[in-house]
């Protein structure tokens, strides 16, 4: 686990405990990362972004696969949200893992569902966001992105990590990608660790990215990385339909609100599955401050009591 310098040994500390705690406090830490247990939960966040101005991306929280059954019920599900968002008239398009769809059981089988997925998604004018997992998964990624644009699937898009030192050459030829920093621990030949490094990367990135006309989704939270990417946004003149901010749901709501006053559309990344709590650790784990200001308060309230 890597930590930037400013945050305290107690935070972490905090941090390596969170497995330990209770499942029950695990959830109400990180209630407001997740809409809930079901789709009507991550329907009900959905209404409610569109209704502040905001577009969402919902993800299916799910487990290892372990059997090609299980890989064809996670394509199930995600038809099943794309079939609820068009029935609702909602602002929203979905975000899929590939592990989830099969990936590392069978790259056919991940494909045939992926395919399935998208199909769908462009049946109902819709879209598929493929996010990015860790390293190891990143040229299969890459290569059934590029497949299934290549065979005129239009309405897929991909993740790309700017702390992979890989990544400025991966941006050839991509024609709809989201930029992120990344979050999994990769070492140090294939991924940036310094602060400072990945987000200079970022804005190699997202510069090029701009350039070759790539439609581009600017994940991030980061307020230098925002301020860089409206300069660029600024000074191309890339116009609204060219790209978009996304952010986590429960992460920095107030930005968002002021990115959507100013004019720009901005996405909120929507997880929701019985699946919540593998989540919840690793959105805690990535943030220590935050775990440090809940314990914080939740010690403030035990003792107000
Ligand atoms: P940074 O981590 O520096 O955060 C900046 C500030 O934002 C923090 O100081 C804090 O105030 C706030 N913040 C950030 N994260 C927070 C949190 N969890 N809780 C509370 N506050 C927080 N990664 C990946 O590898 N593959 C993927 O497919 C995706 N997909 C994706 C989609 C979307 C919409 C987003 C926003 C992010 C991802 N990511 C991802 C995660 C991404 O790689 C990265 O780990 C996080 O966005 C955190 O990086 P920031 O750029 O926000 O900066």
């Amino acid at each position: 686990m890597r930590f930037h310098p400013s945050v305290s040994l107690l935070d972490r500390a905090i941090v390596r405990l969170l497995p330990a705690v209770p499942k029950p406090v695990v959830r109400r830490l990180s209630f407001r990362y997740i809409a809930g247990p079901s789709l009507d939960d991550a329907i009900r966040v959905v209404e409610r972004l569109n209704g502040k101005g905001k577009l969402a991306t919902v993800d299916v929280l799910g487990e290892e696969i372990t059997s090609p059954d299980e890989a064809r019920a996670s394509a199930g599900q995600y038809h099943d949200v794309l079939a609820r968002i068009d029935e609702a008239g909602l602002d929203a398009n979905v975000s899929v893992k590939l592990t989830g769809l099969g990936l590392e059981l069978d790259q056919d089988l991940c494909r045939e569902n992926l395919e399935s997925v998208v199909r769908d998604a462009a049946a109902r004018g819709n879209f598929v966001r493929i996010d990015m997992e860790d390293s190891s998964l990143t040229d299969r990624t890459l290569e059934l992105y590029r497949e299934l644009r290549v065979e005129g699937h239009a309405n897929v898009g991909v993740v790309l990590q700017a702390y992979l030192r890989r990544t400025i050459s991966d941006l050839e030829g991509i024609e709809n990608a989201r930029l992120c920093k990344g979050i999994y621990v990769e070492p140090p030949e294939l991924a940036y660790q310094e602060f400072e490094a990945v987000r200079a990367s970022f804005i190699r990135c997202l510069e090029q990215l701009v350039a070759q006309g790539t439609y581009v989704g600017i994940a991030t939270h980061d307020e230098d990385l925002i301020g860089e990417a409206l300069r660029i946004i600024d000074e191309v003149g890339l116009t609204r339909g060219r790209y978009e901010f996304q952010m986590l749901l429960g992460v920095r709501p107030d930005r968002a609100d002021e990115l959507v006053t100013d004019g720009h559309r901005l996405r909120v990344y929507v997880p929701y599955g019985q699946h919540w709590y593998e989540y919840s650790l690793r959105r805690l784990q990535e943030n220590p401050k935050l775990a440090g200001y809940v314990a914080a308060d939740t010690v403030g309230r035990a003792l107000r009591r």
